[in-house]
């Protein structure tokens, strides 16, 4: 048996998440189906919370909501009290809905549009993570006119290559993310912000990228950020206030994934940073931190219903879903790989290796290549694919006209709705028949 989850278990020939048996989810809620666990959520966030923002002074961490984003999940945020992440006025549009504190939101983004600026500003949010000196700009002059201070912190591109694909890797120097830190380009950016009137300077963001697994790439990159550290001080005479070491934070989404634990990560990124600002006897800075995949992935389990199943003689064993990359984009787009499982006949041995197909027209519309599953497997069972919790929902679209999957949460035995199913009618919500 291969669970990635601790809120996952199998019990006689059937999968439960959170005491709620899948295969009754199903029947209730009709498939595709997101189901994340609410309890799992919550030992997540509880994590961010007692293992760094409690433990250490002026550490915040930042749930970064672009992996999974709806009003329930900006809620459980705020009742942590924790920060988040947010790139886009749609991001921030949502959680302000869902009551979120505007001043522990970050606002992210390597081209905040001047209406994206003008609305983060006129909500309260004040907290940038500045890109790119086109944004300084834009921040300078937008700021002024609502006569508003913005905080900045620069993202800083600190040259190391690490993340689990080419897609998702940012801390290397060919990226479009944040200003280079060769050149002296960030320090340029920095003397702007100094000598503007309405961006006030506090430190400095790293992401290196996504699904990391590496801690030393965590330890090189606050180092490297503690030579810019110094060297802004030596150029500008300013102590760093704040630095944002990122998010990436790996998870298991198979066998093969040996996540880091989040309390080694963090506190190596603390001994970093507080042992080089102790030498300088100065004031320790605030450390934040913005995983998303880390708090959401394992969390989330799809469930289909199997469909047409195609066997190839010697090629391979298509099982069609009832979705596809429609719901599930991030095979087809990163070679992710999936674990998962027939729910309704989980205790059975896997004697069979099939390939998870979706629906929609596209070769590549795959979710899972050769997995082992039982030799049972037969139209209208139900399907589990686990660790699906981050950039599923949020990175899901309407190809081939395919409703958006509802969102229900799982909680000690209990389910709820958080998203709706979307309907037919909703496929057309933004259809407009207008004249010439
Ligand atoms: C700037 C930034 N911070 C945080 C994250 C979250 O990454 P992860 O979900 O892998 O923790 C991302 C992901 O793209 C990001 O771009």
């Amino acid at each position: 048996m291969v669970l990635q989850t601790s809120f996952a278990e199998i019990r006689g020939n059937d999968l439960y998440i959170d005491n709620v048996k899948a295969s009754d989810l199903a029947k209730k809620y009709g498939t595709p189906l997101y189901v994340m666990s609410e309890g799992h959520i919550r030992h997540q966030m509880n994590e961010l919370k007692e293992k760094f923002m409690d433990k250490y002074d002026k550490a915040l961490p930042l749930f970064a909501s672009k992996s999974f984003s709806c009003l329930a999940i900006y809620k459980l945020a705020q009742e942590y009290g924790i920060g988040i992440d947010c790139v886009s006025a749609g991001e921030i549009s949502i959680a302000l809905k869902a009551g979120f504190d505007p001043k522990k939101i970050y606002f992210h983004g390597n081209n905040k549009l001047p209406s994206e600026i003008e609305y983060a500003i006129s909500h309260g949010i004040n907290h940038f993570v500045i890109d790119n000196f086109n944004e300084i700009d834009l921040v300078e002059k937008i700021a002024g006119e609502l006569n508003e201070k913005v905080y900045a912190t620069l993202r800083v591109v600190p040259g190391i290559k690490a993340g689990g694909h080419n897609f998702i890797q940012t801390g290397h120097k060919d990226t479009k993310f944040g200003f280079s830190s060769h050149f002296g380009i960030y320090l340029k950016a920095i003397e702007q912000i100094v000598n503007s009137e309405n961006i006030v300077f506090e430190g400095l963001h790293a992401h290196i990228g996504s699904q990391v697994f590496d801690l030393y790439a965590y330890i090189s990159a606050m180092q490297k950020f503690m030579g810019f550290v110094d060297e802004i001080y030596d150029k500008f005479g300013i102590v760093v206030s704040k630095v944002n070491a990122g998010g990436g934070y790996g998870i298991a989404y198979n066998k093969k994934d040996e996540p880091l634990d989040f309390e080694t990560i963090t506190s190596e990124i603390m001994k970093v940073i507080n042992g080089h600002y102790d030498e300088r006897g100065w004031d320790r800075p605030a450390v934040l931190i913005e995983p998303g995949r880390y708090v959401v992935g394992n969390a989330g389990i799809t469930l289909y219903t199997v469909g047409t199943i195609k066997e190839i003689p010697d090629v391979r064993t298509y099982v069609s879903i009832d979705g596809g990359m429609s719901d599930n984009i991030r095979t087809a787009l990163y070679d992710a790989e999936y674990d998962g499982i027939v729910a309704n006949k989980a205790g059975e041995t896997k004697t069979k290796t099939v390939t998870i197909a979706g629906k929609c027209c596209e070769s590549g519309d795959i979710i899972a290549k050769d997995l082992p599953v039982t030799a049972n497997i037969e139209a209208g069972d139900i399907f589990a694919v686990f660790s699906t919790g981050a950039y599923n929902y949020t990175m899901s679209s309407n190809y081939n006209q395919l409703p958006k999957p509802a969102v229900v949460f799982t909680y000690e035995g209990k389910s709820k709705t958080v998203v709706r199913r979307q309907t037919f009618e909703d496929l057309i919500a933004y259809d407009v028949e207008e004249n010439y």
